[in-house]
């Protein structure tokens, strides 16, 4: 094999290493046949295959939440989990809670609740899965909902804004 520099940080591996797996998604209500390495984690089936760029490939190690989807209405992060482990359940990326909990995206906008926007799909979704367990979430349950997601440009008083904004107008329960 041709010497390449980045084989000092990555085992070399040639192209009859790969294998190729089929698997049917269920993703914003949509059913999507894709063939993918069974390793390769959700969120580059999302972006790459499925041209969903809603959820955001952050630190990659399940440290950040910019990956957060909704699986079974609750979230999941997207970012080290295996495609194929996803089979058969419910996946809901940003763009589907467009449909599906739009008073919450409305919420965030009415309160600015975004600087560069990169961390917000993974808190929206943080913030459905919250009010899929309950409309009226007690101030620890929020802050558990939201513990995992990184926000650099400190949007989170907004955020909470927002959530307060929620619980105050109902707004939820219309979702
Ligand atoms: S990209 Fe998944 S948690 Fe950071
Ligand atoms: S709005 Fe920029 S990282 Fe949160």
């Amino acid at each position: 094999m041709k010497s390449n520099p980045i084989h000092n940080y990555f085992p070399a591996i040639t192209t009859d290493q790969y294998f190729m797996a089929k698997f049917t998604l269920r993703v914003n209500g949509t059913t999507h046949d894709v063939e993918a390495d069974p390793a390769t984690p959700l969120v580059f089936v999302l972006r790459n295959q499925l041209g969903l760029t809603g959820p955001k490939l952050g630190c990659g190690l399940e440290q950040c939440g910019a990956c957060a989807v909704l699986v079974d209405g609750t979230p999941e992060l997207s970012c080290v989990r295996a495609v194929s482990e996803f089979e058969g359940q419910d996946i809901v990326t940003a763009e589907g809670l467009s449909e599906t909990h739009a008073a919450i995206q409305q919420a965030f906008i009415a309160e600015g609740a975004a600087q560069c926007g990169y961390c917000i799909p993974g808190i929206v979704t943080a913030t459905a899965g919250l009010f899929n367990q309950t409309k009226k979430p007690s101030e620890a349950q929020i802050k558990e909902a939201l513990h995992g997601h990184l926000c650099r440009c400190g949007s989170q008083l907004r955020v909470l804004k927002a959530i307060d904004r929620l619980i105050q107008e109902g707004a939820a329960d219309a979702d």
